[in-house]
């Protein structure tokens, strides 16, 4: 996440002046004009904001896979772009190998592809249950692309019907600390919510230490008996998967249906042949990511495109704009739910955190948009949507539909 590092009076300065990084940061309606003159200006884009960042696929492929790169500088210190508003020990994100292996092998099992395949009946049930309330014009996002990923994140958790509420409004919280926007009075509303969050899973862990289910609890209680994984690493793995599973997912959704509604022949190709609802999704992830920026440290002096950059330098991946790069995708700027082959875009990152729920957030999206063009073959926005006023997420806070004739 981009946050926190200068006032925004001297981020308006700076971006004034052409600093790129400061415009981004601004967070512009439509950041692609920055990305692409970040792009123009090499392989290696140094802002006064103190960040450098790379936008090639193949320069994104090597800071993200290392060597020489990861989420702690030389000593080991965080950076405060790395930090995640979770729990009181380091979450995955915010580890480096070797220890980021170490919590990361006893987690993975819990997101096996056997296991979340499973989920797909149950994510079809709240898909059709959410749309079957649907009869007129709705908001895409809290009516749909917002509840949905929250039930399945909670019931993948195994978090019960009535305090799936509050753990709502922390993820919505710690999702508006990631932009950095939190006021001093949601701070406290925060902090509150994370002791509450806290309460929440130690009561279940010691429910599901009595009377293990098939959750993901379940799974990782396992693991801290068999005394792998302590009770406080357990904790923050939840919470940065409730934060990572629907700050994201909702984004997939809205985006998908956004680049659909501009590009109607995409759509006529999704209605008459369900099926391609992957490839619909596949396409969106790399066309418009949910999370376009990442960002790592040098932990020592490494060398990028011929530029020498010292131990300690933060470097920010482009993503979105990796992901548009014309020397690996073909008409990289045109919306192709048919596309084919390429390497994998980076819309789950790469390397050692490529993202855990990846299979989960795919099975996902592809219900939720089968289901939307299968009930409402003339689904199209009104108005305008509202963007999230983020730089480090992208996606909408409202998106006004209209439904038509149901299929
Ligand atoms: C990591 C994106 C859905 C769990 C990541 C990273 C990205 C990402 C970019 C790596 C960040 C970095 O390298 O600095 C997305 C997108 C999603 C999505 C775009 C949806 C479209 C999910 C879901 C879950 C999840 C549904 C879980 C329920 C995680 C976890 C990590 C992660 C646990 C940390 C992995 C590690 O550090 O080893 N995700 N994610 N994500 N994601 Fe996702």
């Amino acid at each position: 996440a981009i946050k926190g590092f200068a006032t925004r009076a001297a981020t308006r300065t700076l971006a004034t002046l052409g600093d790129q990084m400061a415009k981004l940061y601004l967070a512009p309606p439509d950041p692609w004009p920055v990305y692409r003159a970040i792009r123009d200006r090499g392989p290696v884009y140094r802002s006064r904001m103190g960040y450098t960042a790379v936008s090639s696929h193949e320069l994104c492929a090597r800071v993200l896979r290392g060597p020489g790169f990861g989420v702690r500088d030389s000593a080991g210190r965080l950076t405060e772009e790395q930090m995640i508003p979770v729990g009181s020990v380091p979450s995955l994100l915010e580890l480096d190998p070797p220890d980021h292996g170490k919590l990361r092998r006893l987690v993975a099992p819990a997101f096996r592809p056997k296991l979340i395949n499973e989920y797909r009946p149950r994510i079809e049930e709240t898909t059709g249950r959410l749309l079957d309330k649907i009869d007129g014009p709705f908001d895409l996002m809290s009516d749909f692309a917002t509840p949905l990923p929250i039930t399945v994140i909670s019931e993948l958790l195994g978090i019960p019907e009535d305090s799936r509420a509050r753990f709502a409004d922390y993820g919505k919280l710690a999702g508006q600390a990631l932009d950095g926007q939190l006021t001093a009075r949601q701070q406290v509303d925060l902090e509150k919510a994370i002791a509450a969050l806290n309460d929440l899973f130690s009561e279940l862990m010691a429910q599901r230490r009595v009377d293990p289910g098939n959750d993901v609890i379940s799974v990782l209680v396992q693991a801290v008996d068999g005394d792998k994984i302590t009770a406080d690493e357990l904790l923050s793995t939840c919470q940065l998967l409730l934060i990572a599973g629907f700050e994201t997912t909702v984004n997939l959704i809205g985006n998908a249906v956004f680049h659909l509604g501009r590009n109607p022949a995409q759509w006529a190709l999704l209605r008459e042949r369900p099926e391609l609802a992957a490839g619909a999704v596949e396409e969106t992830l790399r066309y418009e990511p949910p999370v376009p920026i990442t960002g790592r440290v040098s932990q020592t002096e490494v060398e990028l495109a011929g530029e020498r950059l010292p131990a300690d330098t933060p470097v920010l991946t482009m993503l979105a704009t990796a992901n548009r790069d014309s020397s690996v995708y073909p008409e990289p700027d045109r919306f192709d739910i048919t596309r084919e082959g390429g390497p994998e875009h980076f819309a789950f990152s790469s390397g050692v955190h490529y993202c855990l729920g990846a299979q989960l957030a795919r099975i996902e999206g592809e219900i939720a948009l089968r289901a939307l063009a299968e009930r409402f073959p003339d689904l199209r926005p009104v108005g305008t949507p509202v963007l999230r006023p983020s730089a480090s997420i992208r996606g909408f806070v409202r998106f006004p539909v209209e439904v038509g004739v149901r299929g």
